[in-house]
């Protein structure tokens, strides 16, 4: 399969407001790639299919996530965190994607967690800050992410993790863990 049959399958599965935002995801997520170091056309793969369950029905993501043995905590902590590692099990089984590295990208591009690599770093920021993303604060998150990822990446969970505490709904334990590792590293 190359990048352009891999669209054609998103494009299929998606709504033309997310295939928008896939493919803004893409182009952020090449330049950040570039920016720290990490393999662009890795971190394109993983752009290209990161959305690629959004919309599967939530029981088969469920049953896809307890049957791999994942964390049961996708499933406890809210619908919209099932698409990240469903999607990841999917691109590897519908569409043959084997690099455990594009797939651990695609895993926790929604969740984040304690000691994400570059690419997986590169793959949750361009979700959170591409250029079709307008809510208060994404632009901090952008212009931080000019000049140091891992600054980016912290402000986007610090503001994740605020606007879960401000209505009083839960948060996934590997997003706090993600937040810590990364401000205690900083702050050495
Ligand atoms: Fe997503
Ligand atoms: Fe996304």
């Amino acid at each position: 399969m190359n990048k352009d049959e891999a669209l054609a399958q998103v494009k299929e599965k998606l709504t033309a407001h997310r295939y928008t935002h896939t493919l803004g995801v893409k182009e952020t997520a090449i330049s950040l790639a570039k920016q720290i170091g990490v393999d662009s056309e890795k971190a394109e793969w993983a752009a290209i299919l990161h959305d690629y369950a959004k919309f599967r029905p939530k029981e088969e993501m469920k049953t896809i996530i307890l049957g791999e043995g994942l964390d049961p905590d996708f499933i406890s902590y809210g619908e919209e965190l099932l698409h990240a590692p469903a999607g990841a099990c999917l691109v590897r089984d519908e569409l043959g994607i084997s690099d455990a590295d594009i797939l651990r990208a695609i895993m926790w591009h929604t969740t984040g967690k304690k000691g994400m690599d570059g690419l997986e770093k590169v793959v949750f920021l361009a979700d959170y800050i591409e250029p079709n993303r307008n809510f208060p604060g994404v632009n901090a998150v952008r212009e931080e992410a000019e000049k140091d990822i891992d600054r980016a990446v912290i402000l986007a969970l610090s503001n994740t993790i605020s606007f879960l505490l401000k209505k009083s709904q839960p948060v996934f334990p590997k997003t706090l863990e993600a937040y810590n590792d990364l401000i205690m590293t900083k702050h050495k």
